[in-house]
């Protein structure tokens, strides 16, 4: 007789486990706006510090993967931040790390789409998404965010955006909302 639910390699269960991992990991965030591709840890510190962030302020990840940024914003540079995860399991993930971790004050995922969660808290949005995203984002993050928010973007620009930081190594993108679209600052290479 046979089991009830059989488990083996090369099973039909098997094989249904590995389409529902690869569904949300990849398809269904890359449907929504890119696959989990997670920035080098010395490049998360260096977004962060591009973003010159402050105790004061609160840093949203958009898509927030394993939750490496907004860990990295409240343990080494004492801000609040909040992660918006498309993938439950990461959000999931990113729960029990910041329960371990001990900072549940300062740090908080929420589940959902980017598209439809509210930003105008931010003071600092940091994103790592893909260019059609960021096309698609560049409206809501231009009307929600208020003067003054820093946007920074790993890899992918804004059309018609001017930035006021960039590190051409790292291709990391730093916006100010208010001046993105005026004459840049100077940049720094
Ligand atoms: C390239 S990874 C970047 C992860 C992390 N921010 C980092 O820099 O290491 C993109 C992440 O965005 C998530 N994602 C994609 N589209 C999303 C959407 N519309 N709303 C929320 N999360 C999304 C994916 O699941 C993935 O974890």
């Amino acid at each position: 007789m046979q089991d009830a639910f059989q488990f083996e390699f090369g099973s039909i269960e098997f094989w249904i486990l590995i389409i529902v991992i690869v569904a949300i990991f990849i398809l269904v965030p890359g449907f929504l706006g890119a696959p989990w591709i997670p920035t080098k840890i010395n490049t998360v510190r260096k977004i962060l510090s591009m973003a010159e962030i402050n105790p004061d302020d609160v840093v949203y990840d958009l898509g927030s993967g394993d939750g490496r940024i907004i860990l990295t914003a409240a343990k080494e540079f004492h801000a609040r931040s909040v992660g918006i995860e498309v993938n439950p399991l990461w959000v999931v993930w990113i729960r029990w790390r910041i329960r371990r971790l001990n900072l549940e004050d300062n740090v908080d995922v929420v589940w959902g789409d980017v598209f439809r969660k509210d930003l105008s808290e931010a003071d600092v949005v940091t994103l790592y998404l893909s260019q059609i995203t960021n096309d698609s984002l560049q409206h809501k993050l231009e009307t929600e965010l208020k003067p003054g928010t820093r946007v920074v973007s790993h890899t992918y620009t804004f059309d018609g955006w001017r930035p006021i930081n960039a590190d051409n190594q790292t291709q990391i993108h730093v916006y100010e909302i208010g001046n993105h679209r005026k004459s840049a600052r100077a940049i720094k290479k």
